[in-house]
């Protein structure tokens, strides 16, 4: 059976940064005492007018590309978790299909919310061990700053923008090594953005009530439980892999709250340490935390080959995730220097590649069109 390992990472953050400073200059009733101390965050990215949630993947799966030395041609999956799609259809991950020029890849988004990368990550190597895909792109990707209620201290502080990938390919050794999945569908109304779908359209067709775009949460609940089924879900993995909770090198769990992170981390025995937290400087970028977190952690130096990294997440659903890998690959390898030229060849190839498909799909349209009229 084959296994599944990471070979490339990446991620993207929108360049607009808001400090705490600024909701209370735009006269929000609240200080940045009071978010740093009860949640860890100090400031957040927010993405541009003109920024989609795949304008943000599609740069993360650049990277992750880039850093594995990979063709977006290679890939056999594209799979996008995220909550803030840029349309209910087509799929996110389509989009980032066309932009990367990856043909040979199917392409779906997946919805656990904040959970999301985690679940992506587990079925992107399940389909890699199953020998159904050589190699898998999976991208954590939110907006969620589209959906915040300005005027609603509880929730629009703790949320910021962001986009992280991985790319994942078959291997003989266990990178991933085991992962587990679950939700509890009770706890649905505690986190939700209630518009938008069908349960209150927006066509007024199931009651004139349109459920609300923003996201609306009840802070207090989740937190109880965010606390305790982080350290479980995690427990879990780190039993099924095998492992001593000594042998795990580091544990990035979902960057939503300070507190959450160290009170798991205190529940799992974990000294500071082994324990990765950003939440400081992006707030909670839901599905694209932790792959996020990944890079970073990465880029200061806290993986090296052979260590024991544990992800753990939560969301809306309410669902979580948790996973179990072995970091495979050398860190310190740097990509050719023709990498970044071959990409921005490749995502023009594309691009013209699907412009000529579209024009191909109008003069076929069109030639129809003059054969039915001519009675054909
Ligand atoms: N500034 C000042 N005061 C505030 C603010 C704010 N930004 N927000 C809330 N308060 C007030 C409340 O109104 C309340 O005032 P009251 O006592 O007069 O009623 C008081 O602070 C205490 O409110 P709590 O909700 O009890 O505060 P708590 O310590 O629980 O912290 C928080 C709130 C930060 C939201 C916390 O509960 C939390 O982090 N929960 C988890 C949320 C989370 O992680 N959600 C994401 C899930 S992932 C996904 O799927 C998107």
């Amino acid at each position: 059976m084959p296994y599944a390992q990471i070979e490339g990472w990446g991620m993207h953050l929108p360049s607009r940064i808001v400090p705490n400073e600024s909701f209370v200059k735009m006269g929000l009733d609240t200080s940045d005492e009071w978010i740093s101390s009860r949640t860890g965050i100090e400031e957040r990215r927010l993405a541009g007018h003109n920024e989609a949630t795949s304008d943000m993947a599609v740069k993360a799966a650049h990277r992750a590309l880039r850093v594995a030395e990979a063709h977006a041609s290679d890939v056999d999956l594209i799979i996008v978790a995220t909550c803030t799609p840029d349309h209910i259809m087509p799929s996110t991950a389509s989009l980032v299909q066309n932009r990367l020029g990856a043909r040979r890849a199917g392409a779906l988004d997946l919805n656990a919310a904040c959970a999301g990368f985690v679940y992506a990550l587990a079925m992107g190597a399940g389909q890699i061990e199953a020998g159904r895909a050589g190699r898998v792109l999976v991208i954590g990707a939110d907006e969620l700053s589209l959906h915040l209620d300005w005027r609603d201290r509880s929730t629009c502080v703790l949320f910021g923008d962001g986009a992280g990938a991985v790319l994942l390919r078959a291997a003989v050794e266990p990178g991933i090594l085991t992962s587990t999945m679950g939700s509890d569908g009770s706890g649905a109304d505690l986190l939700m953005i209630p518009g938008g779908g069908s349960r209150y359209a927006s066509n007024g067709r199931n009651g004139s009530n349109s459920g609300g775009r923003y996201l609306r949460m009840n802070g207090s609940q989740i937190f109880r439980w965010a606390t305790q089924m982080m350290s479980r879900a995690a427990e879990q993995v780190i039993r099924e892999s095998g492992l001593e909770p000594e042998r795990i090198d580091l544990f990035i769990p979902h960057q939503a709250n300070l507190r959450i992170i160290e009170s798991t981390a205190r529940r799992l025995g974990l000294s500071e340490d082994k324990v990765f937290s950003n939440v400081g400087h992006y707030g909670n970028t839901s599905a694209a935390s932790i792959p996020i977190a990944l890079c970073e952690a990465i880029a200061s130096g806290r993986v090296d080959e052979g260590d024991n990294i544990v992800l753990t997440s939560f969301g809306a659903g309410l669902s979580w995730a948790a996973l179990a890998l072995r970091w495979t690959v050398p860190i310190e390898g740097h990509p050719s220097r023709w990498t970044p030229i071959r990409q921005t060849f490749e995502s023009r190839m594309a691009a013209v590649r699907s412009a000529m498909r579209r024009q191909q799909r109008r003069v076929r349209a069109s030639l129809d069109e003059r054969f039915r009229a001519d009675g054909g």
